[in-house]
């Protein structure tokens, strides 16, 4: 991929569209993600860009069940409005941010980027939405088109999905990659032609169909994948065992018995949400019907770390356990913990809630030097994944 930067000589004077990816469940503090499109928009602001349009999603409005159909917005969810970034990124950017809160099919839009005074950087609401933006639908991406001269595309973390807003757009707009998406992309190349060999990797969280489907082309790679968070529950219910009240997607892992489990490994014990509402260690084979497995186990983050350290590179994406409640985070601080003391092995860490978890249980992780830390959680394993294999 040929990865071109914006000059100095296409912003000046123009109306520059940039796609980012801010999607979080944090929404009122500047986190990773915020701070990784800094250097870009500081870069239009100084080289005088006229207006800067910022498209970002957040959450998957269009299977949000508190989702409704709203003023020609194919649909709404007051939870998902991006209204709540207008200060964290006034107070990012140095300068203030206008929400426009219309829908691009409105005349009010039209209307207003056919005024020639615009504020100097406008957001718009959650491209999700609108559902063409999962469909790449060029009459959307056209729609959004309208109103810029250049495009700019600032969400590595959603480049595993071909959107409106990172694919169509560019057949219509002069289109360029921000700072941070192209040091993402020259350091996972870097990270890679180094340590093909010795490669441990990590999938914890929660979006356990796309996680599955990935993690199965990392199988001839890597020498271990340690498997954590909502997708072990998948795989040890696939694997025969009950996993009670447990969140899990048992279609999600195709082939199962044609997996190899020498190398992909399961967790021996969890840490569980009894129906008392107490807390309980178990092992897998101890699960009750009522239980709700919530982290993995000391046994197995201990197993866990003993195939770290045969690495020499480690991959990590996804929390291992529900790191929301604090009773369950002890997994992944654990491993955190291991990580910040460790300089024997080079790591990439990424991924929104794995984010969240560095930024919140260890963040000196993130200056740390033999690790980088990646916006992209399911991006950042696809575009690794497609460059083991090759
Ligand atoms: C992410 O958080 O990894 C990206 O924003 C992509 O989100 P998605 O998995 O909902 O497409």
């Amino acid at each position: 991929m040929e990865l071109q930067l914006p000059k100095a000589n296409k912003i000046k004077g123009k109306r520059v569209i940039v796609r980012l990816d801010l999607n979080s469940q944090e929404t009122d503090k500047i986190h990773y993600r915020f701070l990784s499109t800094q250097k870009t928009i500081t870069y239009l602001l100084k080289n005088k860009a006229k207006t800067i349009i910022i498209l970002t999603h957040l959450g998957r409005p269009e299977s949000d069940k508190h989702s409704v159909k709203i003023n020609q917005f194919d649909c709404y969810n007051e939870k998902l409005s991006l209204k709540v970034f207008k200060s964290v990124l006034t107070k990012l950017y140095h300068s203030k941010v206008f929400f426009f809160k219309y829908s691009v099919w409105s005349d009010r839009f039209e209307k207003y980027f056919q005024s020639k005074k615009l504020p100097r950087i406008i957001l718009l609401e959650n491209m999700r939405f609108y559902l063409g933006e999962d469909k790449n639908d060029t009459n959307l991406a056209e729609r959004i088109a309208m109103m810029g001269d250049v495009f700019i595309d600032e969400a590595f973390s959603v480049c595993h999905r071909k959107v409106a807003t990172n694919t169509a757009i560019t057949k219509l707009l002069p289109s360029f990659f921000g700072f941070n998406y192209w040091l993402e992309i020259k350091n996972l190349d870097k990270i890679l032609q180094k340590s093909k060999k010795d490669l441990v990797v990590i999938i914890g969280g929660a979006k356990i169909k796309d996680k599955s489907e990935i993690l199965i082309k990392f199988i001839k790679k890597s020498s271990y994948i340690l498997i954590g968070g909502g997708i072990a529950n998948s795989f040890i219910k696939a694997a025969g065992f009950e996993v009670g009240r447990s969140y899990f997607d048992e279609m999600a892992i195709p082939n199962f018995t044609k997996l190899d489990f020498n190398k992909i490994i399961l967790p021996l014990d969890f840490k569980v949400l009894e129906a008392t509402g107490s807390t309980k260690y178990k092992m897998n084979s101890e699960i009750g019907t009522m239980d709700k497995i919530l982290d993995l186990g000391n046994l197995t983050v201990q197993q866990y770390i003993n195939y770290i350290k045969q690495a020499k590179f480690v991959l990590w994406n996804g929390p291992l356990g529900y790191i929301e409640d604090e009773r369950f985070a002890e997994a992944t601080k654990l491993l955190l913990e291991f990580i910040k003391n460790d300089r024997n092995r080079k790591y990439v860490l990424g991924g929104g809630e794995t984010l969240d978890a560095i930024a919140q249980f260890a963040p000196s992780i993130f200056k740390q030097k033999n690790v980088f830390v990646s916006t992209g959680g399911g991006a950042m394993l696809w575009y690794l994944s497609k460059k083991v294999n090759n």
